[in-house]
């Protein structure tokens, strides 16, 4: 079964055709980074003015890639929630009217459910259930995959995700957007052991994540610094900060899979492309004997093959939208508002 998947939740307009949820046959992305880093970050009206522009040719590419026609797809999923209110619309827009007019299933694709999927294009041995970690620029959150399409949030960030405190970290240290890269490229020529960052503490679920005191931390080390004119090393602030980070989601999602007896952990999101939060994590892995999977860097960050791998999980379960379907700005897991733990 061939699903075209269609991601426009960001800034990356993307179209993929895979086979049975596992196989790529096309992977196309229209990034639109260049353009957003003059102004520091995602300006959202432009976002969806770029997909708007580029989601005809995007798709046209993906079934060419493919070295198929519409005729050869079996169903179309689209991401339409969470993400750009602006940005999702013109996918998902663009997903009904072709499902309309070539009578296909309409799929509905959740964005974090979708880059938990990016592991099952590269791992086809991976499969549910397992405990996900997924850290990307809007989202933190450590969840059981129980099955393909049962999700169960153990954890997640009460404030800012890991990717938004890279990336604003980055920007205060001087790196263009999205910085969360070019902190990873300082970090190698840092010494964490130079900075002590101060460690979050927190009450209640202990699975849950908070990197707003992070983020304010270093923000504020450098503005002050900056203000007195004193030099700062930000290789080294990237080390520590890298490393802080890496500890964090390692410690919990460590902490998470014995409490709950799991003993296979996958990580995904464009944060998984961070080298300290990889070697971190599956050396931790290694140590307590647990499985542990993560995708290819070119499958961390947004695409739409994971969208149409997840749609093709959807599709199987059932999980199909008719032409009611709207973008949704904020979205739970499937599941999660009724699960997650007190
Ligand atoms: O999953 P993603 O592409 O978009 C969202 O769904 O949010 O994640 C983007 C985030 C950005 O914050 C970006 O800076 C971060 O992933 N990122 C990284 C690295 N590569 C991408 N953060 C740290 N180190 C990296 N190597
Ligand atoms: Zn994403």
């Amino acid at each position: 079964m061939r699903i075209l998947g269609i991601e426009s939740s960001c800034d990356e307009t993307a179209a993929s055709v895979v086979e049975n949820g596992r196989v790529i046959l096309s992977n196309v992305i229209a990034s639109q980074a260049d353009e957003h880093r003059q102004y520091g970050g995602v300006v959202p009206e432009l976002a969806s003015r770029r997909h708007c522009e580029n989601i005809l040719w995007v798709v046209k590419q993906a079934l060419s890639d493919a070295g198929l026609t519409i005729d050869g797809i079996d169903g179309i999923a689209v991401t339409y929630a969470p993400g750009l209110i602006g940005a999702l619309l013109v996918g998902v827009s663009f997903a009904k009217g072709l499902a309309m007019m070539t009578g296909k299933p309409l799929i509905p694709v959740h964005h974090t459910e979708g880059h938990a999927a990016a592991n099952y294009l590269a791992h086809h041995a991976l499969e549910p259930p397992y405990l996900g970690i997924i850290v990307s620029g809007g989202h933190t959150r450590i969840a059981e995959v129980l099955d393909y399409t049962t999700f169960r949030t153990v954890g997640k960030t009460r404030d800012d995700a890991a990717g938004e405190c890279f990336d604003k970290c980055a920007r205060a240290m001087g790196f263009p957007y999205p910085g969360g890269v070019h902190v990873d490229e300082a970090a190698q020529r840092g010494d964490a052991s130079a900075f002590r960052l101060p460690k979050t503490k927190m009450d209640g679920n202990p699975y849950d994540f908070s990197f707003s005191g992070l983020k304010t931390y270093v923000v504020n080390y450098l503005h002050n610094a900056g203000q007195r004119g004193e030099p700062v090393n930000t290789d080294d602030l990237a080390a520590a900060l890298q490393q802080e980070i890496a500890r964090t989601v390692t410690d919990k999602t460590i902490a998470a899979a014995k409490a709950l007896g799991y003993h296979t952990v996958a990580l995904s999101g464009g944060v998984s492309a961070n080298s300290g939060v990889r070697n971190a994590l599956s050396a931790a892995c290694e140590q307590n004997g647990f499985a542990f999977y993560m995708p290819p860097a070119a499958l961390c960050g947004d695409n739409a093959a994971m969208i149409a791998a997840q749609g093709y999980y959807n599709y199987l379960a059932g999980i199909t939208a008719d032409e009611s379907l709207n973008a949704v700005a904020s979205k739970e897991l499937r599941g999660e508002a009724a699960q997650t733990p007190a």
